[in-house]
């Protein structure tokens, strides 16, 4: 069946759109016709044969906004093949207990969708970037500062997914 991907996302600071953008260049490379959106601009999702979904980790969930669209389309989105990723800071040192801490945030989205996988990088965090708020919040955790986003991992697992769940959109 041919169609569209759309790559959705959802971010506050920058860093998992960017990671969309290049996921979204490559599955062009690749021969595909995409749309990258921040989830909150997507208006027809019916003119699309899969989906990319990603957020940004903040307290342990994905973004509200993302949460939201998975929950008001998921009736379609049970009708195209679904692959979640994530972006976290904490997932700079993927230990065990890291790793299922932050697939726990994916959790809840999958009350609503049944993804074909969930994927999980490293992601970037600024001190000086962040809002007062979330500076209190996060200096708490002590995290590592920095851009930790391995752009050759992202690009693999884009082949790797095309390969498995959109070869037959194009
Ligand atoms: C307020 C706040 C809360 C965060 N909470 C988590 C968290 O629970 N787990 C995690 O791994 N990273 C956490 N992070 C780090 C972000 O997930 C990471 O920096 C990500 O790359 C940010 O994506 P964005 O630039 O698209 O907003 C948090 C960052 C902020 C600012």
């Amino acid at each position: 069946m041919a169609g569209k991907i759309l790559v959705a996302y959802a971010t506050r600071y920058g860093s998992t759109l960017e990671v969309a953008e290049r996921i979204s260049e490559k599955l062009e490379k690749l021969g595909h016709e995409c749309d990258c959106m921040d989830f909150q601009d997507v208006e027809d999702i019916k003119k699309y044969g899969g989906i990319v979904a990603g957020s940004a980790i903040h307290m342990g969930k994905w973004l509200p906004e993302a949460k939201e669209f998975m929950e008001g389309k998921r009736v379609f989105l049970s009708t195209i093949p679904v692959v979640l990723f994530s972006l976290g800071i904490t997932l700079t040192n993927p230990t065990d207990h890291v790793t299922r801490k932050a697939l726990f945030a994916t959790d809840e989205i999958c009350q609503y969708v049944t993804p074909k996988e969930i994927k999980l990088f490293a992601g970037r965090l600024i001190r000086d970037e962040l809002i007062d708020a979330d500076r209190d919040l996060v200096i708490l955790a002590k995290p590592p500062f920095g851009d930790f986003r391995d752009y050759k991992e992202i690009e693999k697992w884009t082949e790797e997914i095309e390969s498995k769940y959109f070869r037959d959109l194009i």
